[in-house]
């Protein structure tokens, strides 16, 4: 019972990062960790979901639930960010769990992540190849929806595999050029688009609360269901349903703590890397959904391709494949840094022992690990070509809000438990704000539908028998090498 909540030592963390063979380069600068950040989190977020939800549920006021949505990452952000600049070790909230809440929640929270990268990784790749199908027009068995298995998904999952495989400079390369592509066709949707507003469509700005119609039990939010509540869209909780949607477009800013440990100065860049790309982006998307909501109505929104549609219905047709050809380059690094997310994760994991150790081993010439990467890729690669996938997006949500949850609460513990340690950010207001940023996070994914809460507490449970069948028995974390002995004390 002890070794659950076993925690690992910062200084047993740091240590192992240093263990020959599975050492990771360390190349990275402020400046790559933002382009990594803005190249994770800008994606089918907002070239999707914003006219989706805008029509469904928040009309013109998405803007307030974009808002919404980032002051909820923001509270997060400024959690990671404290927590990466004291551990500056890959594998982020799993990393940061095993230093605060012992060797189970730390497992917990590894499994959980899976939802948001792996799971996200082939949910977002299943968007790029429909986007690419509407681009270059492809056959419907090639790619896009209906392909089965999905070649366009396969294909782009696998070469970024290989791309992660070979390095970190080089991830770095390709994702800063398809950053650059996706925030230039962005700032043209913003400056394009502000011609064409008509301040009509802005009335009502916040539709009337409208009952839903013969909608399942399971696709309304929990928090609805629970307070006894018909289901509804618009209103006010329209706008925290739509905001608990298009969270994740923002998914991607804790992502930039996995790399802590490869970049030079991470006690001050790690947490210039996550606040600046989420403020950059949080900017961003509002300024999308004002300007594409003032363009056409919003109840015209509800398509696959909804930003490119306001452009077709404002008679700027030529911008439409501009727009397509925009969210091709953003989902492409999307998929890239999620890829690299999940294979930083387990190596965490597999070079503490809760994964086999052999995961853990890092390329001798590129200093990546490539066998994790590898394996990462061809799960994705599978999922990506045969499942179904698009309506799982909103389980990489609630994957990644429940992580924000136990990295808020992390950051009052380790003020507590080890307040020697130099923090190279201090998030302030401690404890009142991580508090605020765990009640925010949890209120967000009870707005998320019933049958997302089913599908991950089924894929919590599978973790847990795993947990108890491999993970507790071979951890490596030796009794010496636990925080009691590492502690000032003694
Ligand atoms: N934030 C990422 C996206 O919107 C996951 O695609």
């Amino acid at each position: 019972m002890s070794s659950l909540f076993r925690t690992k030592s910062i200084e047993q963390s740091m240590r192992d990062t240093d263990e020959p063979g599975q050492k990771l380069r360390k190349n990275l600068s402020a400046f790559d960790l933002t382009v990594f950040g803005v190249g994770v989190i800008i994606g089918t977020g907002i070239f999707v979901l914003t006219g989706q939800q805008a029509a469904k549920n928040a009309g013109p006021a998405i803007v307030l639930s974009f808002a919404l949505a980032g002051v909820v990452c923001a509270l997060a952000a400024l959690c990671y960010a404290e927590f990466a600049s004291t551990v500056p070790v890959a594998g982020s909230a799993y990393t940061f769990s095993y230093a605060t809440l012992g060797q189970f929640v730390a497992w917990i929270i590894g499994w959980d992540l899976c939802l948001e990268l792996a799971l996200g990784a082939a949910v977002v790749s299943r968007g790029w190849s429909a986007y690419l199908q509407e681009l270059f027009d492809l056959p419907n068995w090639l790619a896009g929806d209906q392909a089965r298995p999905d070649f366009g998904a396969a294909f782009i999952v696998a070469v970024l595999s290989v791309v992660a495989i070979v390095g970190a400079k080089l991830s770095g390369r390709v994702t800063g050029a398809l950053v650059i592509v996706k925030v230039a066709v962005v700032l043209f949707v913003i400056v394009l688009g502000l011609f064409f507003i008509k301040t009509a469509n802005y009335t009502p700005f916040i539709p009337a609360a409208q009952a839903a119609e013969k909608e399942s039990g399971g696709d309304a939010p929990l928090l609805q269901v629970l307070a006894g509540i018909t289901p509804q869209h618009f209103g006010w909780f329209g706008i925290v349903a739509a905001a608990s949607i298009v969270f994740f477009a923002y998914i991607g800013f804790d992502v930039v703590a996995t790399t802590a440990e490869e970049t030079h100065n991470p006690q001050r860049d790690v947490p210039r890397g996550i606040i600046g790309s989420l403020v950059i982006c949080a900017v961003l998307y509002m300024a999308v959904s004002f300007v594409v909501t003032g363009m056409v109505h919003y109840g015209d929104l509800n398509t696959a391709a909804p930003l490119a549609k306001a452009f077709d219905l404002a008679g700027q047709g030529w911008a439409a494949n501009l727009i397509s050809l925009g969210a091709v380059c953003g989902i492409t690094s999307v998929i890239l840094v999620l890829l690299l997310g999940q294979a930083r994760v387990s190596f965490a994991m597999a070079r503490d022992g809760l994964l086999p150790p052999v995961l853990a081993k890092v390329h001798p010439r590129f200093g990546t690990p490539w066998v994790m990467s590898t394996i990462t890729g061809s799960i994705v690669l599978v999922l990506a070509a045969f499942v179904p996938l698009s309506e799982l997006s909103e389980l990489t949500s609630i994957g990644t809000l429940f992580a924000f949850i136990v990295v808020s609460i992390g950051v009052v513990i380790l003020r507590r438990t080890r307040p020697d340690l130099p923090r190279g950010f201090k998030a302030p207001l401690v404890p009142f704000l991580p508090i605020v940023s765990v009640l925010a996070s949890l209120w967000l994914m009870l707005n998320l539908p019933v049958v997302t809460w089913v599908r991950f507490l089924i894929w919590m449970a599978v973790g847990l028998v795993l947990y108890f069948a491999y993970g507790m028995r071979r951890a490596r974390l030796a009794p010496e090498t636990t925080s009691e002995v590492d502690a000032p004390s003694t």
